[in-house]
């Protein structure tokens, strides 16, 4: 499992300045599109609740690189639409993405954090102690998986 603490952004070029922050919900729409849904019509990556979320971005530079959105339903917080644009994929942004929302929602007194993961990107979340939790279930014609870790 990755240690939180030990991330860094060492694969970057040393001038690369990386940011992570909250975002408006709408700045999310255009990577989701790209990455996640680029053959559905750009409507397909809002949610009804995008407004109720807390959206955290990554830039590179002032670039926007990486993106997730964050929701609470009491003490326990889903994130949802996590893409980071296909030419820094690998690189570690998503990594650092994902560890700063652990952190944050770990700060919120979560009990839980979980996701329904694309089964392509299950890998990366168990490298993050989430664990499958459920079978897998079909939409929009890819597999998915709910998978959580217990934050406490
Ligand atoms: C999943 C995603 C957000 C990860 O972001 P990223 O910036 O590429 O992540 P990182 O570069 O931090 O990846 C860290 C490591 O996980 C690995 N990794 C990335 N995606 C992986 C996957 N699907 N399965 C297993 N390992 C994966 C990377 O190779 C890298 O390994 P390394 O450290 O040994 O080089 C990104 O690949 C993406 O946008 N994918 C397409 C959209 C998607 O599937 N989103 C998730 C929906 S649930």
């Amino acid at each position: 499992m990755i240690d939180l603490r030990s991330l860094h952004h060492s694969r970057g070029t040393p001038m690369e300045k990386v940011t992570i922050k909250q975002i408006r919900y709408d700045l999310t729409w255009q990577v989701r599109h790209e990455v996640m849904y680029p053959d559905f019509p750009f409507d397909h990556i809002k949610l009804e609740n995008d407004r109720e979320g807390l959206h955290f971005g990554l830039y590179l530079d002032h670039q926007l690189t990486s993106v997730v959105s964050l929701f609470r339903e009491g003490n326990d917080y889903q994130f949802r639409k996590f893409a980071t644009r296909a030419i820094a994929q690998g690189s570690g942004y998503g990594s650092s993405l994902l560890a700063h929302l652990i952190n944050h929602v770990k700060e919120k007194g979560a009990l839980r954090l979980w996701c329904n993961a694309r089964v392509s990107a299950a890998g990366f979340y168990e490298r993050f102690g989430l664990e499958k939790t459920g079978p897998v279930f079909i939409n929009d014609e890819i597999d998915f998986v709910r998978m959580e870790i217990d934050c406490l």
